[in-house]
């Protein structure tokens, strides 16, 4: 593995986090702590929330559940999980569990860890959840699914021969990497969901760079420059799960898909990411590896 190979993704990583961490201070200095905005009650409506037990996926459960949803937290645990399918009424699916930078190693099913658990646990659950989520929606009231991207995107390639980095692993390219697969999965998920003309939408969401446990696999230079300056330039978990909370219920996106959502506004996201042939491709490679049919290949 070249030197430049591992370097360079941290640097672009390390990059676009000081970019988005200075926009993030002007914002502050701009705004002060602006008021949450306010969402109509949600009754009777189901979420599930992937990594909900921490983090910005506490912070979006608790704020769901108290505009009255029923919650259901995704975990490691296989029967919660099926569980959850049973329960699943009128739905709004949340996709939150990652890690970030951790050293090259597999999962349970020989998924590099970042691809594996960020991106493709998430493609699966969202497919065995699809039926369900599309008999829920309807035309005044979409089912949404909402997924967690992240700015590391931006800085993120897409090695569709070597998906598991096992040429050339970088703990920074391979988060990237599966951050800009989940963009390009959502818009490939709406084009196919528009197609059927179901009710259900796909939208993607950057929270920003949050105070939370994702960054324990920092080294420690920067975990201290972190303790010192979080509470200045590090959003509040509170504060990082808004624009998912936006995504998950307001009205301004009742059947809107297909958007990369950024401080609760439509942005662009990185140029690749719209290219439909990649995404198409993306998906057909992680049907193989999940196991799945390829509902592109059959029109849906
Ligand atoms: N924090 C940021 O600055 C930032 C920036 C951009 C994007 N994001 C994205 O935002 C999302 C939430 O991150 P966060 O900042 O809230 O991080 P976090 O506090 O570390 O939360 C991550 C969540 O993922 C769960 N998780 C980890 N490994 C898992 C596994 N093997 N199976 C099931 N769940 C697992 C964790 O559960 P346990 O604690 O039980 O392991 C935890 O609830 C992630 O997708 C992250 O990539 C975060």
């Amino acid at each position: 593995m070249s030197f430049l190979s591992r370097v360079l993704p941290l640097l672009l990583v390390y990059y676009i986090g000081l970019t988005v961490i200075l926009q993030q201070l002007l914002r502050r200095l701009r705004l002060g702590s602006a008021l949450a905005p306010v969402f109509p009650t949600q009754n009777e409506k189901v979420a599930i929330v992937t990594g909900g037990a921490g983090g910005i996926g506490y912070h979006t459960v608790k704020h769901l559940a108290r505009l009255g949803m029923h919650v259901i937290i995704a975990g490691n645990d296989e029967n919660g999980g099926q569980e959850s399918v049973r329960q699943v009424k009128e739905e709004t699916l949340n996709e939150k569990a990652a890690v970030m930078l951790v050293p090259e190693r597999k999962t349970q099913y020989g998924f590099e860890e970042h691809f594996g658990l960020n991106y493709l646990g998430h493609f699966l659950l969202t497919n065995l959840l699809l039926e369900t989520l599309k008999q829920s929606g309807i035309h005044s009231y979409n089912a949404r699914i909402v997924t967690l991207s992240s700015a590391t995107h931006y800085v993120g390639e897409l090695h569709l021969k070597d998906l598991h980095s096992s040429c050339s692993y970088s703990p920074h390219g391979a988060y990237a990497q599966s951050k800009l697969a989940l963009v390009l999965f959502t818009y490939q998920l709406q084009h196919l969901l528009t197609a059927e003309g179901s009710h259900v939408t796909a939208n993607v969401v950057d929270p920003g760079v949050v105070n939370t446990e994702l960054y324990q696999n920092v080294c420690w230079a920067v975990k201290m420059v972190k303790w010192m300056t979080a509470w200045l330039v590090f959003k509040t978990p509170e504060e990082g799960a808004s624009t998912s909370i936006y995504a998950a219920v307001s009205p301004d996106l009742e059947g809107v898909g297909g958007c990369y959502l950024y401080n609760e506004k439509r942005t662009k996201s990185l140029d690749v990411s719209y290219d439909e042939e990649l995404q198409r491709r993306l998906w057909t490679e992680s049907c193989k590896m999940v196991g799945i049919p390829d509902m592109a290949l059959r029109g849906l």
